[in-house]
Formats: C-alpha cells, sequence, structure tokens
C-alpha cells in the first residue's frame, strides 16, 4: 500500500499482543470491551507526539518553576456509533475532562453504503482537537462521511482513530481527508465480498454489546 504523511500504523508489540487476544473468536464479550478500551488508551498516548503544551509556574517544596502542561479542555471526543463508543473511556483516561459527541452510522448491509442518523457535538470543536473514534476502518464510508460532517461543523483539526483497518479504508480517508492524522494499531489484509475485514476480528459492535 502507498505510505500516506498523515496515516501512522502502530506496530508496538503490547498492542500487537492485545489486539491478538481482541480477534480470537474465543475472547468474550467482557475482555474484548476491556481490550478495546486498553488499546485505546495505548493508541491515544502514541497519538499525542505532537500536543502543544502551555507553560505553567509551579511552586515545588523549594522554589518556583516553569513547566509544561496539556491546555485544559483542548480535546474533544466523538464515538461513530455504535462501536465507536466502546473506546470512548479508554482516551477519557488520557483526557479526563474531555467532553463527548456523537455521530450515529450504520452500513446498510446491502449497499455497504453508511447512514447517518444522529449528531450531537460538544461547543467549541472548531478550537479543539477532536477525536473520532471506530474500532474498525473497512471501506472508509462511515470514517469519510463521519469525518465530512465534523467539518461542516466546524471541526479543523481532527484525529481517527480505528484499532483495525483495511487497506481500502485507509485509502480512502487519506484521499479524501489528507488533513486529518489517522491512527491505526493494525493494517489487515483485505475486505471480503461481504465489507469485512480480513483477517479481522467480526462485527466490532456485536462482539461489543453481545448482539447478532
Ligand atoms: C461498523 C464499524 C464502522 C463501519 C466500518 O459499523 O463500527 O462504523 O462498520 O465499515 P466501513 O468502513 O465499510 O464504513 P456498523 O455499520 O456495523 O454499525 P454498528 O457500529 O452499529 O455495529
Ligand atoms: N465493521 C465491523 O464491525 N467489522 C468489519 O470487519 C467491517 C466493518
Amino acid at each position: 500500500m502507498k505510505q500516506y504523511p498523515n496515516v501512522f500504523v502502530f506496530d508496538h508489540p503490547l498492542i500487537r499482543h492485545k489486539v491478538s487476544i481482541l480477534r480470537d473468536k474465543n475472547t468474550g464479550m467482557k475482555e474484548f470491551r476491556e481490550l478495546i478500551e486498553e488499546i485505546t488508551t495505548l493508541m491515544t498516548y502514541e497519538s499525542m507526539r505532537d500536543v502543544e503544551l502551555v507553560p505553567v509556574e509551579v511552586a515545588t517544596p523549594l522554589e518556583k518553576t516553569v513547566q509544561y502542561r496539556i491546555p485544559e479542555e483542548s480535546v474533544a471526543i466523538v464515538p461513530i456509533l455504535r462501536a465507536g463508543l466502546g473506546m470512548v473511556n479508554g482516551v477519557h483516561k488520557v483526557f479526563p475532562t474531555a467532553r463527548v459527541g456523537h455521530i450515529g452510522m450504520y452500513r446498510d448491509e446491502e449497499t455497504l453504503e453508511p447512514q447517518e442518523y444522529y449528531c450531537k457535538l460538544p461547543d467549541g470543536v472548531d478550537h479543539k482537537t477532536v477525536y473520532l473514534l471506530d474500532p474498525m476502518l473497512a471501506t472508509g464510508g462511515s470514517a469519510c462521511d463521519a469525518l465530512t460532517a465534523l467539518k461542516k461543523r466546524g471541526a479543523t483539526n481532527i484525529k481517527f482513530m480505528a484499532i483495525i483497518a483495511a487497506p481500502d479504508g485507509i485509502e480512502k480517508v487519506a484521499a479524501e481527508h489528507p488533513d486529518v492524522k489517522v491512527y491505526v494499531s493494525t493494517l489487515d489484509r483485505c475486505l471480503n465480498e461481504h465489507g469485512y475485514i480480513l483477517p479481522g476480528l467480526g462485527d466490532a459492535g456485536d462482539r461489543l454489546y453481545g448482539t447478532k
């Protein structure tokens, strides 16, 4: 696959270890949910290398010093419903005060076309880093539509995080939204004829929430 400057695929051993358990069809709902959260926290940490810190004066027990902190209220979290919800707590572990918006999307099972059914965002997305979350980037249709919806409502600085991606999805997002930084824990081989990622992990929403 072509290399894209704004697409970051992690190959951290701890993330790979956890993704291998996530994929296993014998991993149950509780462990699956916990792994999605843990992997998301690790990915968030890795995605923060470009964060701009602000100086603050700190008084230690010995003297005053200028130190650097992440600005308050600098991040918003937006999961794509439903499966993206499973990643929210993972980002909240790193940014506990981040406000949360929601975008509702589902893929039409026949056409694979994404359908938007809900969008509610916190105020100020125009001056925050918006973390758009979905564990699966398959054809890329849902992610591209969600990114367009965010931009239409003023977001300019967006990071999209997916746990597993297919090359098709990465290529579509990189072509349609080259300004968005895309963080993926694992790049898989391809899609099957039903738009499922191979080897993948199956239907992320169903495995998170125990539906079929
Ligand atoms: C899944 C997944 C993504 C989308 C990815 O959602 O969580 O949102 O498919 O596929 P795409 O890249 O081809 O658009 P699904 O439509 O199954 O909805 P759900 O989260 O409610 O289960
Ligand atoms: N959505 C999923 O949940 N899994 C896939 O493999 C593709 C889309």
